[in-house]
């Protein structure tokens, strides 16, 4: 059944979160993660209050590390329909952000409402990630080197062709003595685990899998760039302590359960964007001169699996004269 073309929300969207990049893109190397978390947070907020949507708020910023907040359950969008669940990382890579370094971007996600994932405040969630060509053939709870077998039949690889992109922390010890006695390459990252998923979907970008804990709202958003683009994305909440794992089960939620794509976010029509901030493989950062800047952005869509690229040049010195957030 065919059913004539729709408004994109993607394709505004992508304003958001070149807002997000933009402002936050003055505080590159500047050592101040909160003053960058503000600009950006400010910036999303307000370019989202132009959409037409009845968002709310399910992925917010500051769980983790006390940002300022377009915080769970804050109602964004200038009034519905549609009526919408919103992720948002207006900056995933604070870090690099602070310091100058790669891979820090802004990004935002939509589908229809009750169909995304809600963690609640649990910020850990162990992900496997991969693009088309292994959907389907990945299971979380299954033995690694299975796994790697399974995404190396699914390409015509071998396990020793396999690029593997791990957070680079001291909890994934084991998992990159295990990968490395699969014989399998890795690519350890500082930050930003929404890229790195996307980047197993992405052709020619040489990674085959994400797997590892990282942050949870990454995870949904991660989610519903790959329902989009025709991967997948398995995770399973992790509990930090006793304690929060106690709180955790009072609050109903199921730390050994996999969490599908379907259970992550229930939906094709789904819609993402993500600007670079600083530099990245996947993105470029926002570059400032002559009074103007330019931003890149990936803007995706679920319906139609469109993946647009969007290069795009900034008047500053005309935003600044009609916008009150300093770009
Ligand atoms: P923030 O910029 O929001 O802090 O996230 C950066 C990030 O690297 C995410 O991409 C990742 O999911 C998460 O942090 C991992 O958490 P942690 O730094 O606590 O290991």
């Amino acid at each position: 059944m065919t059913t004539p073309p729709t408004r994109n929300l993607a394709l505004e969207l992508v304003r958001v979160t070149e807002a997000a990049a933009l402002a936050a893109g003055r505080f590159m190397g500047r050592g101040d993660k909160a003053a960058a978390d503000r600009a950006a947070v400010e910036a999303m907020r307000y370019m989202l209050a132009s959409v037409e949507m009845e968002g709310i708020v399910v992925i917010g910023e500051g769980e983790k590390d006390c940002a300022p907040m377009l915080y769970n359950g804050e109602r964004v969008g200038a009034g519905g329909p549609p009526h919408v669940d919103i992720a948002v990382d207006p900056i995933d890579g604070t870090r690099p952000l602070a310091t100058g370094n790669l891979n820090a971007i802004s990004t935002v996600a939509i589908a229809p409402r009750g169909t995304m994932f809600d963690p609640g405040p649990f910020v850990y969630m162990d992900k496997i990630a991969v693009g088309p060509a292994a959907k389907g053939k990945v299971d979380i709870t299954a033995p690694l080197a299975a796994n790697l077998a399974a995404i190396a039949r699914a390409k015509g690889d071998r396990i020793e062709d396999l690029t593997v992109i791990i957070l680079d922390r001291p909890r994934h010890e084991a998992l990159i003595a295990e990968v490395r006695r699969c014989r399998a390459r890795i690519r350890l990252i500082p930050d930003g685990d929404v890229a790195a998923a996307l980047m197993t979907a992405w052709p020619e970008s040489g990674i085959d899998v994400l797997l590892g804990i990282g942050g949870t709202p990454e995870g949904v958003l991660a989610a519903c760039a790959l329902r989009a683009m025709g991967g997948e994305i398995q995770g399973r909440l992790v509990a930090r302590d006793e304690a929060e794992l106690r709180r955790g089960r009072d609050q109903g939620y199921d730390f050994d359960k996999t969490l599908t794509m379907d259970d992550l976010v229930a939906s094709d029509d789904v819609c993402f964007a993500a600007t670079g901030i600083t530099d990245g493989e996947l993105l470029r950062g926002v570059k400032y001169a002559g009074g103007g800047a330019t931003t890149d952005s990936l803007v995706v869509r679920g319906l139609s699996g469109t993946v647009r690229q969007v290069r795009a040049i900034h008047r500053l010195e005309k935003l600044n004269r009609i916008s009150p957030i300093r770009y």
